[in-house]
């Protein structure tokens, strides 16, 4: 199992973005993670196409972009353009889920489908097959700095459970992505539930020493 963690630019300093996105993978980030809210999907608003082509040049990791919009897929080929590499966007906000997904590909990103902790994994029922990514939200979305909510562990082991066997058949990878409260002291049992990849704002940007918090957090993986 390979772990990746995708610090939030949610927690940064929005005045210096490109400055704080290459801060934080010469602190070993592997994933760029840019949340997208539109005050209507979720009641906050951030950052759009322009901001994500802005910082793509500082980039030199992919740019996980998580949609939590409505309607999805009008917004899809400009961040597409502006430099994605992956796009996800909750079932709930698209008018058909599996014609989002394709266009997400289309575009040339990975594709993710997003479950916020009320939202049932049935959704996965026929998709699988066609997802790059599941995200699980540990938080209801809009905000950074909310506290991890336990009761998505048993869901995490339900998705790993389902990639696997549908890797068994297709061989194909889905990462498994957890997003909300990720910290140095429950990465472990979020990793041991089955995720692999982490998405952590508050903990790595509440303070200046990035390095130092992403290895805070590595440190409580298994070793790869
Ligand atoms: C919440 C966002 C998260 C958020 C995570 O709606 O999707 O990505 O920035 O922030 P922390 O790690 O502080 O919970
Ligand atoms: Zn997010």
């Amino acid at each position: 199992m390979s772990y990746r963690i995708a610090p939030s630019i949610l927690s940064a300093d929005f005045a210096r973005l490109g400055e704080e996105v290459r801060a934080v993978i010469s602190a070993g980030a592997d994933l760029i993670h840019f949340d997208v809210m539109d005050n209507h999907y979720v009641p906050n608003l951030s950052v759009g196409p322009l901001v994500c082509e802005a910082i793509r040049p500082h980039s030199s990791v992919p740019i996980d972009v998580h949609l939590m919009i409505k309607p999805v897929d009008r917004i899809v080929p400009d961040f597409a353009k502006a430099g994605a590499n992956i796009i996800s966007f909750h079932p709930e906000a698209s008018e058909h889920i599996d014609r989002t997904i394709a266009l997400i590909h289309e575009c040339g990103c990975k594709a993710g489908l997003v479950f916020n902790p009320a939202t049932p994994l049935a959704y996965l029922d026929h998709t699988l097959d066609k997802l790059d990514l599941v995200l699980l939200m540990s938080v209801n979305p809009g905000f950074g700095g909310q506290k991890f909510l336990p009761s998505v562990l048993p869901k995490i082991e339900e998705v790993r459970r389902r990639i696997d066997r549908a890797a068994q058949s297709s061989g194909r990878e889905v990462w498994l992505e957890v997003d909300g409260g990720v910290k140095a002291d429950n990465i472990s049992s979020i990793a041991a539930a089955g995720a692999d990849t982490f998405v952590a704002g508050s903990a790595v940007f509440g303070s200046g020493d990035y390095a130092g918090k992403i290895a805070g957090l590595r440190a409580g993986l298994p070793s790869e």
